[in-house]
């Protein structure tokens, strides 16, 4: 990866910024075997964007849907000139190949399992985002890590977002001032609602295993692919879909890592759908030193609003505006003060930071450096959401000691930290 100049637009002028920092040429004599567990529309970006990058074999691709699975190796043999093996069941795959990286892009109900059989298999692990469903499957993908020492890299790409570090640089230098309110959003309706009748599950679609740990309800083409996230027993709804990866901004801002207290509410359209996922939510998490607030909403659309996604840090000199397709933008409140912006530098398709973030992955693994988006963070990050939709679903505030990682005074609250697993499969131990 060659260091690239950016330019920062203002009404001032032009000052240029040095995004990528200390990305390293990974060792390019080093081909890394690599498996892909959850062959649908992320993994198979993550997937295409390691073959491009010169520094991976695709050994195996795994995915409980034969559909997926066809489609995702006549693309690699499209783009490569091996044709991997393909598996339904993410433990035979790992225990026969033995890929020396597994990428995880399953649904979220189906992250911490594969993640630390992956991680116990010796496997480096690029783990898509958020980490887990429940707070305690976590805590255990972090012990994990711990005790195997695989690295891990989960797929929170903004942290390596050309416009994000620069703007990360420029509010940390102190130009917005003193910050001590930010309110994170995404305003727009991101999928269908799958509201279809129920079917039988298409052929070559293995809907128990689809399922999982998590309750089976009936085939619904709005589930399966990418509708779960409308599906609480399988997401944790926008929260933390989309909101984990603004979670992650305000916690690599602030550099503090648990709120103290979250208090949220909203709802859905149709309370009798099984769609259950809220349709408008807003959070407020208590720090240390400072208020954060998470607002979605499927309702209203964006004309009316400058920036319908992103974060806003209101400080004592401006407002600063991290947002994505957008960039970043700061407002200064001094009258007269010409706004400041910094085009996003994002590749497609999707729009998106995955090739800085597996070049960082690849150096974690060669250098022994701390991943960009590494577990622990990527954790306290997923907390957010998941504390968020906790009180969502209780209806009331939830106080919370980050240190201990424990819900404070509410017996029924830490009883949500896990959940039922359904038969055979075991909640993973910390
Ligand atoms: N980092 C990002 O910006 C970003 C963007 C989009 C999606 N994602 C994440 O990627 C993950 C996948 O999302 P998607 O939109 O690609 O969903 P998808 O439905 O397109 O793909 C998921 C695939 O996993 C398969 N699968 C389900 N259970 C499995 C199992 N046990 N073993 C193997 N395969 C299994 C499904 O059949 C499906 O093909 C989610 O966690 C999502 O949050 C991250």
């Amino acid at each position: 990866m060659q260091r690239r100049e950016f330019i920062i637009k203002s009404a001032l002028g032009s000052i240029t910024a040095s995004a990528f920092p200390n990305i390293i040429l990974a060792n390019k004599n080093k081909i890394y075997s690599v498996a892909l567990i959850g062959a649908g529309w992320w993994g198979m970006n993550i997937l295409t964007t390691s073959i491009a990058s010169g520094t991976c074999k695709v050994i195996a691709l795994c995915d409980v849907d034969q559909n997926q699975l066809d489609q995702a190796v006549e693309k690699i043999k499209e783009l490569t000139l091996n044709t991997p093996k393909l598996y339904k069941d993410y433990r035979e795959l790992l225990e026969k190949e033995k890929p020396e990286i597994a990428i995880i892009a399953t649904p979220d109900h189906w992250h911490a399992l594969p993640a630390i059989k992956a991680l116990e298999t010796g496997c480096h692990i690029y783990l898509e985002k958020p980490i887990a469903h429940t707070i305690n499957e976590g805590r255990a993908i972090v012990a994990a890590q711990q005790k195997y020492r695989g690295v891990v890299q989960v797929g929170l790409h903004r942290h390596v977002g050309p416009h994000n570090i620069a703007g990360m640089e420029f509010i940390k230098s102190g130009k917005v001032g003193d910050i001590k309110m930010v309110r994170a959003f995404v305003d727009y309706d991101y999928h269908e609602r799958g509201l279809r009748p129920d079917e039988d599950p298409p052929e070559g679609l293995d809907w128990d295993m689809w399922c999982g740990p998590a309750p089976k309800r009936n085939y619904n083409p709005g589930i399966h692919p990418k509708g779960f996230r409308n599906y609480l027993d399988y997401s944790n709804g926008m929260c933390a879909d989309w909101g984990v990866h603004w979670m992650d901004q305000i916690l690599w801002w602030s550099e503090e890592k648990h709120p103290k207290t979250v208090y949220s509410t909203g709802g859905v359209f149709k309370e009798d759908s099984p769609a259950n996922a809220p349709d408008w939510q807003t959070a407020t998490f208590e720090f240390e030193s400072f208020t954060a607030q998470w607002e979605h909403r499927r309702i209203g659309g964006s004309k009316s609003e400058k920036h319908n996604i992103g974060v806003y840090f209101y400080g004592t000199k401006g407002t600063f505006h991290m947002g994505w397709l957008d960039g970043w933008t700061f407002y200064p409140s001094a009258k007269g003060a010409q706004e400041v912006h910094m085009d996003h530098a994002l590749h497609l398709p999707d729009q998106q930071n995955i090739p800085e973030l597996w070049d960082d992955f690849i150096k974690a693994i060669e250098t022994g450096s701390k991943p960009a988006a590494d577990i622990e963070n990527s954790h306290y990050a997923t907390n957010m959401s998941l504390l968020a939709i906790m009180s969502y679903k209780l209806g009331r505030s939830v106080n919370w000691d980050g240190e201990k990682q424990m819900i404070l005074g509410d017996e029924q609250a830490r009883k949500m930290m896990s959940r039922e697993y359904r038969e055979p499969w075991e909640y993973p131990g910390i």
